[in-house]
């Protein structure tokens, strides 16, 4: 392995320029207007997996944004592995919050920020050159690999479950192999076996059928914003529990062992406080941070809409207010059973006076993988020699939806390696990635190919 770990050091400046080609292409996939800035991203992919050494390569359009699919088969008889990642990013706004534009990345220290460095256009990058430096050092890999990188992960991945049904047979692999996450600190690497799912849903609350004078009608009409407000105020009780019936129905208890685990860390409240900039956390009562984060479903209110929100005062009762709101999921909870206790409960909430129009705009099953298996336990080693530290393992408590679909139609256990840091300012201003975490994760990834060929 020395002469490859050798090339991939010495190249981390081709490597970081080609990085920032790919981070100069907005593809945000949920503005309609970036729908060009999608296809285009997704040639880029395709180009760098051809160039990286891919036999095959092919674009799969979608009702949404394409899939990038690329194989190289050519260990038989070793095992194969799917390579997972995303190209889309999540918008930019507030826009003016970012110190330097988002789709020009520019490195500072040893950051590169840009929308997409950290989530995850930096971190699938890894796996494309540590392939490419196989076969430039080798001329070949020790092992079988698949490649499917897709443009709409941060809508829900809508379009890729149906691929994978219809893909079975191109798709089969013995493990799937995703960086779309991140290390439990800087320097140390971390293998994820667990994410939460998600029940993202929509509240429209309507009133009258235009809007109103304030002061000719305040007083005798419901205003939807008031009536919203109080619903969204009744989703939580004073011990911070979601009080929708039957939520917790189905959350897996942590194990005295998981728990005694949890406690290794030696998280600081204090400390992340003080990195988020409040006074004190907040949460549901008589559970510590991490397991708030990892293995408790919450609620909350990601945005709301409605009345008059410009400059100055405008003396008016909105017709309609509406709010998005996510429930954060955990084994073994059912998004398709929550977005409907959901529902039932928003509607008992709210008055006649009004009328509530419920939607559901994307889920994702929760997971939890078991450290036993063959691939898990390489990556492990892999990440170990390349940050010269033990691996330690996490859970996480954003989503990834397509883990739970890997499981359930390919039967492959999905390892998550990941090189991101939960400071680096995903879906936020300012995002960035770590040129020395995508350094060893190239390392990392290379070691990985060599450790589960055995
Ligand atoms: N890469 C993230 C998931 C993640 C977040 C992993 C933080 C580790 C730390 C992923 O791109 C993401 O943002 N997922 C969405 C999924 C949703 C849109 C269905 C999420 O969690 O909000
Ligand atoms: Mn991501
Ligand atoms: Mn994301």
């Amino acid at each position: 392995m020395e002469p490859i770990i050798q090339f991939i050091q010495s190249n981390q400046n081709l490597y970081v320029e080609e990085l920032k080609t790919f981070l100069r292409i907005p593809s945000i996939s949920t503005l309609p207007e970036n729908k060009e800035d999608m296809k285009h991203c997704a040639a880029f992919v395709a180009d760098k997996l051809q160039q990286a050494g891919m036999s095959r390569v092919e674009i799969f359009p979608t009702e949404g944004h394409p899939i990038v699919y690329g194989e190289w088969l050519g260990a038989p008889g070793k095992p194969t592995v799917l390579i997972y990642g995303h190209y889309d990013v999540q918008p930019v706004d507030p826009v003016e919050l970012w110190n330097t534009p988002p789709f020009e990345p520019t490195i500072k220290g040893d950051n590169i920020f840009a929308r997409g460095a950290t989530d995850d256009k930096g971190q699938m990058f890894i796996h494309i050159k540590s392939v490419e430096a196989f076969f430039k050092v080798k001329g070949s890999l020790p092992l079988n690999i698949k490649f499917i990188i897709e443009g709409e992960e941060e809508i829900g991945s809508e379009h890729l479950e149906g691929f994978i049904q219809q893909h079975k047979d191109l798709l089969k692999c013995d493990a799937v192999l995703i960086s779309d996450t991140s290390l439990y600190e800087a320097g140390l690497p971390t293998i994820t076996y667990g994410l939460r799912g998600l029940a993202y849903m929509e509240v429209e609350v309507a009133g009258p059928g235009k809007d109103l004078h304030s002061g000719s009608f305040g007083g005798a009409v419901a205003n939807p914003i008031n009536v919203l407000a109080e619903i969204i105020a009744k989703l939580h009780d004073k011990k911070g529990r979601v009080t929708i019936p039957n939520f917790y129905d189905d959350v897996l208890p942590l194990s005295k062992e998981e728990k005694k685990n949890f406690e290794l860390f030696n998280f600081s409240d204090k400390k992340f406080a003080k990195e988020l900039g409040v006074q004190e956390l907040a949460g549901e009562s008589k559970f510590s941070t991490l397991e708030r984060l990892w293995v408790r479903p919450t609620l909350d209110c990601n945005g709301i809409i409605g009345g008059f929100t410009g400059k100055g005062a405008k003396t008016v009762i909105a017709s309609k207010a509406s709010a998005k709101i996510s429930m954060r999921l955990v084994p073994n909870q059912d998004p398709k059973k929550i977005a409907k206790s959901f529902t039932k409960y928003i509607k008992s909430l709210a008055p006649k006076s009004v009328k509530v129009i419920i939607s559901n705009l994307h889920g994702a099953y929760p997971t939890l993988s078991p450290l036993t298996g063959k691939a898990v336990k390489a990556a492990a080693v892999s990440m170990e020699k390349a940050f010269n530290k033990k691996t330690v393992f996490m859970r996480e408590g954003g989503s990834i939806p397509v883990v739970a679909t890997f499981q359930r139609i390919l039967k492959a256990p999905s390892v998550l390696m990941g090189f991101g840091l939960n400071s680096e300012n995903l879906h936020s201003p300012n995002e960035h990635f770590s040129l020395t975490h995508f350094q060893l994760g190239i390392q990392s990834s290379a070691y990985f190919f060599e450790e589960y060929s055995k």
